[in-house]
């Protein structure tokens, strides 16, 4: 198996920076590709376009990290919930592995592995890399 087709779920955290630096190793040596995925919750009562904004903006950031490098990217931005997005997301798209942060944004220091990093391991239909 050789890993080209990378799906890397970002959350604009330094956990996902972290695997997205793990990815990009990775699609050099495979000559593969990134793609990017923000899923965009709604919050209570958050406004609907700045959450918009803050997941585009890192999209953007993590795009430019990753044509710096010379490997090619792609973005997906999504709504809905988290897990069964970036699952669908593998599955549809033909994916050969998930790279993503063991931690995200919130700040339960105690806890190993986020619920998101610990659904997608579960229910990924590819292998997933959980980076710490
Ligand atoms: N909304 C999201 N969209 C895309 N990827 C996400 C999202 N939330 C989390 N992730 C991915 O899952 C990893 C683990 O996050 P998570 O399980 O939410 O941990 P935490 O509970 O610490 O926030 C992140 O590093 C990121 O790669
Ligand atoms: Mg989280």
């Amino acid at each position: 198996m050789v890993y080209q087709k990378i799906l890397v779920p970002i959350d604009g955290s330094e956990h996902s920076k972290r695997a997205l630096k793990e990815a990009i190793g990775l699609a050099k040596m495979t000559e593969g590709n990134i793609t990017l995925l923000s899923v965009c919750t709604k919050g209570a009562n958050q406004d609907n376009e700045a959450q918009q904004n803050k997941c585009k903006n890192a999209l953007e950031d993590m795009q430019k990290i990753v044509e710096a490098e010379g490997v090619p990217v792609h973005e997906l931005l999504l709504e809905g919930k988290v897990v069964d997005q970036i699952v669908r997301t593998a599955k549809e798209g033909c994916f050969d592995l998930v790279v993503i942060g063991a931690r995200g944004l919130s700040r339960l220091e105690e806890i190993m592995m986020g619920s998101v990093s610990h659904g997608v391991a579960e229910n990924a239909p590819c292998p997933v890399i959980v980076t710490r």
